[in-house]
């Protein structure tokens, strides 16, 4: 069990207060004498050990890996028996987790506001822990704040039916009575209101949205449809959801991902807010990380593969119950060519081109994040799918998965081993074996390369009209501009549809800049915000020349979804470095830590 006290100080933009790490000894070691734990960026005050203080030592930085807090216990704990280490320390302005906003960021502009981020290794950076996701633990905190705070956890107090006030300091409580690993702890804290999502009869969990008072109407609106129905279809595929909350939270745009699921509250960019309901696939993707990684988890991050690629595979079958198996095949078609972008980036570093990640010793997981466990990942399932023969025999595969490690954190050959096992013991186990020993498991599974090993065909009826509207384009470079072309080739696309058809578009050789601002004018780019579709474009744009590069400077400056800043500016880098720098280097505060960290890097601004 891990228990938290914090005070936030708004005025240093740090948290001081304990933490309690309960820790057993192994009832299968020799008992433990030495304690070292995790640490990075900590103010390190006091150590007690069941309330005797011990002295402690805090060893040298090494990168984001951070600084071993280690320290020898005052008797040895016996095979079994637990001790409860409290930690009295403050968190730093280095903190690498939580972002802090002044409230001119804010939508009303009158509070101030912090998230946090903690996926991969950066929980501690907020509090001592072993920090990996082999070990899970329970947790409960308290902490006080002058404005609403919200944790990945069962809120205590205020009881969860009081409705929360900025302004005045009060102590909020939370409990999460569910073991989690380290980096599913979270917490926000700004001027937040909440709206309950209607109930769905026979079910006990309750779900609903939380964000700033100026963004509800348009949020509601945004994931009221799907959210619960989500949760209830993946409980169908899997089983009952065990965390009894299942709230999103959507922050401000400086949030780095699209999602992160942190139990009992998904935090969300805002960027998902669209206003036609077209990026809920993201939810659903967060939904499904309650069975895997937040259930099931991996046991180191080589083996994160589990937690995204099984979370992509199940996302999919949702969006699947809500737009039919074209709309899945086509998720496929999109991810596979992000799969190929980044396997081009990722040449020289080819172990992070596998699925089972070879880190070498002290790397930064945030260094190897890339498509590849999302879709090399699901792709493996979907072709283990296919090679068990289709979902009729796979579904009742993926629950007995479940079944079976559900609480636990798992490695990849522990994953294989129970696929092999389940199969086996089929009626028709031995043909289901031979056909899954035609795998080519190594390929899969540690093999690099910039594309998968098995040509994989997806059903293409909805790329279909996208890839032929871009060949059209393709082959207009020598007529006018827009010549031949009207907005309504794109008027009965989807976004995803369009996104589709700028990717293909993308792929050919740059278009002339002519045929861009044509394309652009024509199909409303110009006039839409939504994020997928201007990303594509940008790429677009910023591959046939520096015309786009002011507007495209002007467009990153608010978008801290990494999946959306990091690509632009390294194109802005390509075609205008000077704009590119100065632009980050002017807007750097914005950005949350991680985010500012990984984009000087694409710049070549390491520090
Ligand atoms: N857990 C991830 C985000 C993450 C991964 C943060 C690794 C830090 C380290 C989350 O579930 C995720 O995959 N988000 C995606 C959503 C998309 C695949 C639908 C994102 O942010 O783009
Ligand atoms: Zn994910």
């Amino acid at each position: 069990h891990t228990h938290l006290e914090w005070t936030i100080d708004w005025e240093k933009q740090v948290f001081h207060g304990h933490a309690v790490v309960s820790l057993q000894a192994q009832p299968s070691s020799q008992g433990v004498e030495r304690v070292v734990l995790d640490t990075s960026f900590l103010d390190i005050k006091k150590i007690e050990v069941d309330g005797t203080e011990v002295k402690w030592h805090l060893g040298e930085r090494i990168g984001t890996i951070g600084s071993a807090l280690s320290f020898d216990l005052p008797r040895k704990v016996n095979p079994g028996e637990e001790v409860k280490v409290k930690v009295t320390y403050s968190t730093t302005p280095q903190c690498t987790a939580v972002g802090w906003l002044d409230p001119v960021q804010t939508k009303s502009g009158k509070y101030p506001y912090l998230y946090s981020q903690s996926q991969a290794i950066h929980a501690r950076s907020m509090f001592p822990s072993q920090d990996t996701p082999a070990i899970k633990s329970t947790y409960s905190a308290k902490v006080k704040s002058i404005l609403p705070v919200l944790m990945s956890g069962l809120r205590q107090s205020p009881p969860p039916e009081q409705v929360l006030e900025p302004g005045t300091e009060v102590e909020y409580v939370y409990d999460q009575p569910v073991a989690i690993p380290s980096y599913l702890i979270a917490i926000a804290s700004g001027e937040l209101v909440y709206r309950a999502f209607e109930q769905l009869p026979g079910k006990k969990w309750r779900s609903g949205v939380w964000t700033e008072p100026l963004m509800m109407d348009k949020v509601f609106w945004e994931f009221s449809e799907d959210t619960a129905k989500f949760v209830a279809t993946a409980e169908s595929l899997t089983s009952p959801y065990e965390f009894g909350v299942y709230d999103l939270l959507v922050l401000p745009e400086s949030f780095p991902y699209g999602g992160m699921e942190n139990s009992c509250l998904t935090f969300v960019t805002p960027t998902l807010v669209a206003g036609d309901r077209s990026e809920v696939d993201v939810a659903a993707h967060e939904i499904s990380h309650s069975w895997f990684g937040n259930g099931i988890g991996c046991a180191s991050w080589s083996h994160f593969w589990l937690n995204e690629g099984w979370t992509t595979y199940c996302e999919r079958l949702l969006m699947r119950e809500l737009h039919g198996e074209p709309a899945r095949q086509l998720s496929f078609i999109i991810g596979r060519r992000g799969l190929k972008l980044d396997l081009v980036l990722q040449k020289d570093t080819p172990r992070f081109q596998r699925l089972v990640v070879d880190y070498e010793e002290n790397e930064d997981p945030d260094e190897a994040y890339t498509q590849v466990p999302y879709e090399k990942g699901s792709n493996f399932l979907l072709h283990l799918e296919r090679t068990v023969g289709g979902l009729d025999h796979f579904l009742p595969y993926m629950k007995d998965y479940v079944r079976q490690f559900n609480g636990t954190s798992i490695t990849t050959e522990q994953w294989r081993a129970h696929l092999f096992h389940f199969f086996g013991n089929q009626p028709d186990g031995q043909e289901y074996i031979r056909a899954l020993g035609k795998v080519d498991w190594d390929e899969w599974l540690h093999g690099s390369g910039d594309d998968l090993c098995v040509n994989m065909q997806y059903d293409d009826s909805l790329a279909k009209p996208c890839n032929e509207l871009a060949e059209r384009w393709n082959a207009s470079r020598e007529k006018n501009a827009g010549e031949g072309f009207a907005s309504s080739d794109v008027a009965d696309f989807s976004s995803t549809q369009k996104v589709v058809f700028l990717e293909k578009v993308e792929s050919y050789h740059a278009l002339p800049a002519d045929h861009v601002a044509a394309l652009d004018k024509l199909y409303g780019i110009d006039k839409s915000d939504n994020a997928e579709i201007k990303l594509r474009f940008y790429q677009i744009a910023l591959k046939s020349g520096p015309e786009y590069a002011k507007q495209a400077a002007a467009w990153v400056v608010n978008k801290g979804r990494m999946k959306y800043c990091r690509p632009v500016f390294r194109l802005l880098h390509k075609q205008a470095p000077e704009l590119a720098k100065k632009t980050f280097l002017e807007h750097e505060s914005f950005y949350h830590p991680i985010a500012r960290k990984m984009i000087s890097k694409d710049l070549g601004l390491d520090k």
